[in-house]
C-alpha cells in the first residue's frame, strides 16, 4: 500500500518501530484550569508546541487554525486574561467545537479577551497585516497517525495528497508572516511524519521571506529530533508523544 511504502522509503530501518509506536497508545495531559470547568486532554507533544509560542500576558495573538481548541486553551493561560487571542478556524462544524471547549475549560475572566473567528487563513496576510504579536499557525496536515487508524482515511491517502497540502500550507504560512508585527514570533506547526508538510515549508518561507529567521527552541520532550529548522517529536522515540513537527520564527 502506497502510505506504508513512502514512509518505509522516507524513514529507512526507523520505520517498522515507528509505525508500532504510531498504532499504539498516545501520551496525552489533563489540562484544568479550575474547579468546575471541564478538562481537556492534549497529547504532551501539542502542549509543548503550544507553549513554544511562548505568548506573554498583554500580546496580541493569533492562533489562525483553532479548532478544536486544545492549542488555544494553552495560550489562554500563556495570557491569563490579559492582552488579546484570536481563536480563528475555517470550518463551521469544528469552529462551534472549538467554542464549547474554550467555554466550558476557561474561567470566565481568561475568556474575555478571546474571539472565535471563522476567517479563511490565507486572508489574514492581506487584510490584517502586521496586526500579531505572536501567531500560531497549526496548520492542516496529513495527519498521519490518524490516517493510520482509519481505513477509510487510509484508502485515499496519496503522495499527490502531501505535495497538495505542502503547497496549501506555504500558502497559510506566507499570510501568516504577513499578519505578524515586525519584532513577532511565530510557531509554524503540523502533526505530519513527510519533511514535505515540515521544514521544507519552512525552508521555502525563509527564501520567499527574508525578514524572517528561525529561533532554536529550548526545553524539547525527551526523544525529541532536531530537524534543520525546527523540532519532531515521534512516538517511537518520545514515548508515544506526537507526531508533532514545529518550528519558531521571529520577524526582524
Ligand atoms: C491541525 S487542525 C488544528 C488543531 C488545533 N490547533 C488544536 O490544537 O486543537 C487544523 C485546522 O485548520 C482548519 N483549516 C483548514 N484550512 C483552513 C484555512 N484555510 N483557514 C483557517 N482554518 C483552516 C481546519 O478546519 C482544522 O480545524
Amino acid at each position: 500500500m502506497e502510505f506504508f511504502d513512502y514512509f518505509s522509503d522516507l524513514y529507512g530501518e526507523r520505520w517498522p518501530g515507528l509505525l508500532e509506536a504510531l498504532k499504539g497508545e498516545g501520551r496525552a495531559m489533563e489540562l484544568r484550569f479550575g474547579d468546575g470547568l471541564e478538562p481537556y486532554y492534549l497529547d504532551e507533544a501539542s502542549y509543548f508546541a503550544a507553549k513554544v509560542l511562548d505568548a506573554r500576558p498583554g500580546m496580541d495573538v493569533l492562533d489562525m487554525c483553532a479548532a478544536p481548541g486544545g492549542k488555544s486553551l494553552v495560550i489562554a493561560s500563556m495570557l491569563q486574561g490579559q492582552g488579546s487571542l484570536q481563536s480563528n478556524d475555517r470550518s463551521p462544524d469544528r469552529r462551534l467545537r472549538l467554542t464549547h471547549v474554550l467555554q466550558n475549560s476557561l474561567p470566565a475572566a481568561w475568556l474575555e479577551i478571546i474571539k472565535v473567528t471563522g476567517y479563511d487563513g490565507m486572508k489574514f496576510g492581506l487584510h490584517k497585516k502586521e496586526s500579531y504579536d505572536r501567531i500560531l499557525l497549526d496548520a492542516p496536515c496529513s495527519s498521519d497517525r490518524h490516517v493510520l487508524n482509519s481505513p477509510a482515511h487510509l484508502e485515499v491517502w496519496s503522495a499527490k495528497r502531501v505535495k497538495r497540502l505542502s503547497v496549501e500550507q506555504g500558502a497559510l504560512l506566507a499570510s501568516a508572516v504577513d499578519a505578524l508585527r515586525p519584532g513577532g514570533v511565530l510557531v509554524y506547526g503540523t502533526c505530519a511524519l513527510s519533511p514535505l508538510e515540515n521544514d521544507k515549508v519552512v525552508e521555502k518561507i525563509l527564501k520567499k521571506r527574508p525578514a524572517m529567521h528561525v529561533v532554536p527552541i529550548d526545553d524539547v520532550p525527551p526523544g525529541a529530533d532536531r530537524t534543520e529548522f525546527g523540532v519532531h517529536v515521534l512516538p517511537d522515540t518520545s514515548e508515544g508523544r506526537g507526531p508533532i513537527y514545529c518550528a519558531k520564527l521571529a520577524k526582524n
